[in-house]
């Protein structure tokens, strides 16, 4: 391992701990929440994961200048909404998985009603802690607002329809697919560096060049899920591996082949370093994330 990947890792490892803590409070914590709601969402909030999104937020905060610490709130909510859109998605009605984190989904441990409950909880959860951990208020609104747009009809819900009307289709083209990624993944990652450039106190500038850099990575990363499916193992990956060809999934291997779709994920990762280069030594970490996006094997 080079240098910098060795200190990138350090990085995550102190990241992941902090959000780690900050989430256990949030979930064990509130009070009036019936014991198996609270044991259903803190099953899978709490089930480890890279938690790439909320390191993304505090990583960005740091770039423009702000306190980690001051973006802990915001990557909670983040990993909330993230870890709500996995339990939906491994249901029965979706992708009908049975292993998440490295361990039995939701579903299978809780029964449907309460993982989709739990997930609703999560979802919901996010936005209590951004409007009343966020401050000044006008940034607290400003967070809801990206995270909502991001997570929802024109962002990850939006995309996860699309995903399930590709299921099983003869024909489709690569402009359907890259549109598919770009919502049901790339919009809520991409809103991991709005997040926290918002709570830094970004101008604009520095807004529309992290987005930017988000959106990129965040079509990478999707593309690289798709390719993990194909060759990486469940062992590494905590679920279950080789599903989307047997649920005629439409991926960028299955359109593509592996060797194009590396090179496609391989670019935007090239583009999304063009937009941080300005951000000099303060956006090195980001740089060295997108390239654990592209070298990953979980
Ligand atoms: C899995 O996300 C779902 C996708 C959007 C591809 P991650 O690979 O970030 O899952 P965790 O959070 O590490 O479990
Ligand atoms: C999931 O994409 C995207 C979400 C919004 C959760 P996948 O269905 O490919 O994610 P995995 O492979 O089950 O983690
Ligand atoms: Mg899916
Ligand atoms: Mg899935
Ligand atoms: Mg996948």
């Amino acid at each position: 391992m080079s240098v910098s990947a060795v200190s990138i890792t350090e990085t995550c490892r102190s990241l992941r701990e902090r959000v780690n803590a900050r989430l256990d409070k949030y979930v064990e914590q509130a009070p009036g929440v019936p014991p198996r709601l609270r044991d259903a969402m803190a099953y899978s909030l709490l089930a480890g994961g890279k938690r790439l999104r909320p390191i993304l937020v505090l990583l960005s905060c740091e770039a423009c200048g702000g306190q980690a610490e001051s973006a802990l709130p915001a990557a909670c909510a983040i990993e909330m909404v993230h870890t709500y859109s996995l339990i939906h998605d491994d249901l029965p009605a979706m992708d009908n998985d049975d292993l998440r984190r490295g361990r039995p989904t939701n579903h299978v441990v809780f029964g449907e009603a309460l993982a989709i409950l739990a997930g609703d909880g999560l979802l919901t959860l996010a936005f209590q802690v951004l409007a009343s951990d966020i401050s000044p208020p006008e940034t607290a609104a400003a967070c809801c607002a990206d995270l909502a747009h991001a997570a929802g009809m024109a962002g990850m819900v939006g995309g996860q329809v699309a995903d399930l009307e590709a299921e099983g289709r003869a024909v489709s083209t690569i402009d359907e697919l890259e549109g598919i990624h770009r919502r049901k993944t790339g919009a809520l990652l991409a809103s991991a560096l709005t997040l926290g450039a918002r709570v830094a106190g970004a101008g604009n500038d520095d807004l529309h060049r992290l987005a930017s850099f988000g959106r990129s990575l965040g079509l990478a990363f999707q593309i690289t899920d798709d390719l993990l499916d194909v060759c990486g193992t469940s062992q590494n990956m905590g679920k279950a591996v080789n599903k989307d060809a047997s649920r005629g999934k439409l991926t960028y291997p299955s359109l593509l082949g592996e060797d194009a779709s590396l090179l496609r994920a391989q670019c935007q990762i090239a583009e999304a370093s063009k937009w941080i280069e300005s951000f000099g030594e303060r956006g090195r970490r980001l740089e060295a994330l997108a390239q654990f996006v592209l070298e990953r094997d979980h």
